[in-house]
């Protein structure tokens, strides 16, 4: 079946902006905020009304595509991704930064065709960015075309990286010695609090890689091909091949830099989508 990846495009952009608003509004004022698998992942009703606008509208347009949100599988539904036209949706990536009045929080739209992303859609209301990319068709953001930074040695290169959500002790002592390993071999990390926020850094060449263990498809769908299409490299944390459900990702600038930080940060084993 021929696809129309532009078609989808614009459909899931006008989406996104919809999605965009009703966070905006609600960013303002004070949130009920509830928390889901540790006292430091949040969840506020904006996430779950923006999820089910953001399905209700794409399963509208597209009856045979299915969907794996954050918010839905919190709930209770199935992560389940196969070769079916596969919308992947974290209504707001960044929930804590939404609560803590941090405008570093994004919509995630990704499509998946063939368990391959097609399109990706990553817009911050709060800055009114828009950043997008189609397989094969360049990354932008606000329709200006964004490519990754020259930096090929990690000596030279700025690193995203985030202590997550999770707090078992075990996993955030790992994350903390990998930290260390990667400030030691670099010119610095970075937390902004959002992974794909993180990645459109990478993607617009503001800073060189991103790496992070305990992500979910949702968080790096989106973001994923947009890193792609502006000329980076994605791949699991551990050096081998990116997988989407493994919970870890890895993504540079040049696979040299990427190689480089796999080689100085410790696996850490977490449950698959
Ligand atoms: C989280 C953010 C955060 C990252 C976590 C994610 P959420 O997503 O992307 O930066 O460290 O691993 O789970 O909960 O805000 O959608
Ligand atoms: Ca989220």
């Amino acid at each position: 079946m021929d696809h129309d990846l532009q078609d989808y495009l614009k459909t899931a952009v006008g989406v996104a902006r919809k999605a965009g608003d009703m966070v905006k509004k609600a960013y303002c004022v004070d949130k009920s905020v509830v928390t889901k698998e540790s006292y430091a992942d949040l969840v506020t009703e904006t996430d779950q009304a923006v999820e089910r606008m953001i399905i209700d509208s794409l399963a509208e347009k597209y009856p045979t595509h299915k969907f794996i949100g954050e918010e839905s599988v919190s709930g209770g539904k199935k992560c389940e991704w196969t070769d079916t036209p596969t919308w992947i949706i974290d209504p707001i990536d960044g929930t804590a930064n939404f609560v803590h009045s941090i405008p570093y929080n994004c919509v995630c739209i990704g499509l998946g065709i063939n368990r391959k992303i097609v399109v990706g859609i990553v817009y911050l209301p709060i800055t009114d960015q828009m950043y997008t990319a189609v397989k094969g068709q360049g990354a932008f953001c606000n329709d200006t075309r964004i490519s990754v930074s020259k930096v090929s040695d990690l000596k030279n290169a700025v690193v995203y990286t985030e202590a997550g959500n999770n707090r078992h002790s075990d996993t955030v002592l790992t994350k903390i010695e990998n930290m260390k390993n990667i400030v030691f071999a670099s010119h610095g990390i970075r937390c902004l609090g959002s992974a794909a926020v993180n990645m459109c850094m990478v993607a617009q060449g503001s800073g060189d890689a991103y790496v992070e263990y305990g992500i979910h498809i949702w968080d790096v769908a989106a973001s994923g091909i947009i890193v792609e299409e502006a000329g980076g490299v994605l791949m699991d944390p551990t050096g081998s091949e990116m997988d989407y459900l493994s919970r870890g990702i890895l993504c540079a600038s040049s696979p040299s830099v990427a190689t480089s930080i796999s080689k100085i940060i410790k696996p850490l084993e977490l449950e698959r989508d």
